[in-house]
Order: structure tokens, then sequence, then C-alpha cells
């Protein structure tokens, strides 16, 4: 028997940041060139497995008749970044244990967004919400706006985790789950 456990993952961020193709880069490991922008928010759920070896747990093998593994099951809400949508965000994130804070690492003010509502969920999220900050597009270096050190610093500062990924290439967004996964608090 393996153990298993589910958290509420919410994303939020400006419209076009690539937020429903970083879920779907995740669930089906696919990406769409033309996505349509989501309208409300879309729901999905995925499952991986941590190791014993990801939790840490090699040196001491479990002996409680579990397997040394953990199933984690994320049900993710993705939001819809378009300004009219911007008043149902708070019924997303008001349970959820994680929250992706995304913006665009060619676009300067999607960044500015993205402090926008990390001000918000520190305001009205649950107090112990853990939040990421990802710059996503990263095939598209040699169009950015943003750079690393800088979104870095500001994640840092605030106590946020942060990766850069790319939907498109697929480059960090497993790794993302994965450690957002070993942070939650049920292992
Ligand atoms: P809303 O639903 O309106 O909030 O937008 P969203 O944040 O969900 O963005 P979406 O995933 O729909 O992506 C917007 C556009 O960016 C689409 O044309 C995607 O193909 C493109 N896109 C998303 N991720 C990437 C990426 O990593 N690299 C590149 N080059 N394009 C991307
Ligand atoms: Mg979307």
């Amino acid at each position: 028997q393996v153990r298993q456990a589910q958290f509420k993952l919410v994303l939020l961020g400006e419209s076009a940041v690539g937020k429903s193709s970083i879920v779907q880069r995740f669930v089906k490991n696919s990406f769409d060139e033309f996505r349509e922008s989501t309208i409300g928010a879309a729901f999905l759920t995925q499952s991986i497995k941590l190791t014993g070896d990801d939790l840490g747990e090699s040196l001491a093998p479990a002996d409680d008749g579990f397997d040394d593994g953990l199933i984690v099951k994320f049900e993710i809400w993705d939001t819809a970044g378009q300004e009219r949508y911007r008043s149902l965000a708070s019924m997303y994130y008001r349970n959820a244990q994680a929250a992706v804070v995304v913006y665009d690492i060619t676009q300067s003010e999607s960044l500015e967004k993205a402090k926008y509502w990390i001000k918000e969920l520190q305001k009205q999220a649950s107090s112990n919400i853990l939040i990421t900050l990802v710059g996503n597009k990263l095939d598209l270096k040699e169009e950015r706006q943003v750079s690393e050190e800088s979104a870095r610093l500001f994640a840092n500062e605030l106590g946020l985790l942060y990766f850069e990924v790319s939907a498109k290439s697929g480059e960090n967004v497993q790794d993302l789950f994965k450690q957002i996964a070993l942070k939650m608090p049920f292992k």
C-alpha cells in the first residue's frame, strides 16, 4: 500500500502568460500554439508519485506497512486572467494550499500583475498558503524583459518559491510541481 495525499492548487496571473499551457504540459504533456483564453476557470487533476528518495526516507524505510512512497494528487484551479474575471479569483484561492503566480519573462508588465496577485494572496488567502512565482516562456530567452536575478531576488525577499519554466518545451514544468509537492505539510 502506498500513502496518498491531495491538495488544492490555484494558478493566477495576467491573461496570456501561459497558465493553461503550464497545466496542459503537466497534465497531458502537450502544448498548443493557439490556445483559447480561459473563461471563468478550469478544473483539472494530476497525480505524481514521490519516492522514498524524494522524501528523504532512503535511510529509514517505512516499517509501518506502507510503501516508502507517496502519491500526491493535485486538484488544480486554472483561473482566467482576463480583467473581467478578476473578482472571481478569491473563490478559487480561498481554500487553496498552494498558489502558482505566473508571469511571462518577455512582458515586464506581467510581473507587475503577478506582484498584485501575490499581495492579494498575502492579504486574503489562507495564512499558510505556499506561493510560487513562475516566469514562463523560457524558450523565448532572446526576448526576455525580466531578468532571472531580479525576479528571484523579489521572490526570496517575500519567501516565495521561484521557477522559470517553458510550457512550450516542457523545461522545468515537472520539477515545478514536484518541488511544490515536496513543500506541502502532509508528509
Ligand atoms: P488566460 O486563460 O487568458 O488567462 O491565459 P493563460 O495564462 O492561460 O495563457 P495560455 O496558456 O492560454 O497561453 C497564451 C498564449 O501563450 C498561447 O498562444 C500559448 O501557445 C502561448 N504560450 C504559453 N506558454 C508558452 C511558452 O512557454 N512558450 C511560448 N513560446 N508560448 C507559450
Ligand atoms: Mg488560461
